[in-house]
């Protein structure tokens, strides 16, 4: 649904977002991650339609730059490298399979763990690609992989 997409086009760049580059380079690279106002973005260009989120998954703070974009129950996923955590690329939200055992025979469903994963807005001007992030005040998971206290721990790995 274009309505919901949290790609837009405008004329000039929403006041406070990031410039992260050219759409060409975006899509020709497919997987752009940036540091931006102290944030690591991935962005990344699935069939033609942009999107951004923490670089990070929320789970373990696994490489989601290497991860698959798949869809399950009718939604886009990237598939996290490390553990396959399924993550909207839409919404941020954590899929899993749960299974009903009193169903005959038992019928695994997907499920959504709601939103783990700070997805951001992304605003392309004159195509150039800009990252907006997404504000909310509720603790969403995947910003604790987003503090100087894991990016110092990660400094020293
Ligand atoms: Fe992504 Fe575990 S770190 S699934």
């Amino acid at each position: 649904e274009e309505q919901t997409s949290p790609t837009s086009s405008s004329s000039s760049p929403p006041p406070s977002s990031h410039f992260i580059g050219r759409k060409e380079d975006v899509i020709q690279a497919k997987r752009v991650t940036k540091l931006v106002g102290g944030r690591d973005v991935l962005v990344l260009c699935h069939q033609g339609k942009l999107h951004a989120m923490d670089m990070r998954c929320y789970h373990t703070g696994g490489p989601l730059k290497e991860g698959d974009i798949e869809e399950f129950d009718g939604r886009m996923c990237i598939v996290c490298p490390w553990h396959k955590y399924k993550i909207t690329l839409a919404e941020g939200e954590g899929l899993y399979q749960a299974v009903n055992p009193s169903a005959t025979p038992p019928k695994p469903t997907w499920r959504s763990k709601g939103v783990k994963q700070r997805v951001h807005q992304v605003t392309e001007v004159n195509r150039d690609v800009y990252v907006t992030f997404n504000d909310s005040p509720d603790t969403i998971d995947s910003d604790f992989y987003q503090t100087e206290r894991y990016r110092a721990t990660m400094n020293m790995a």
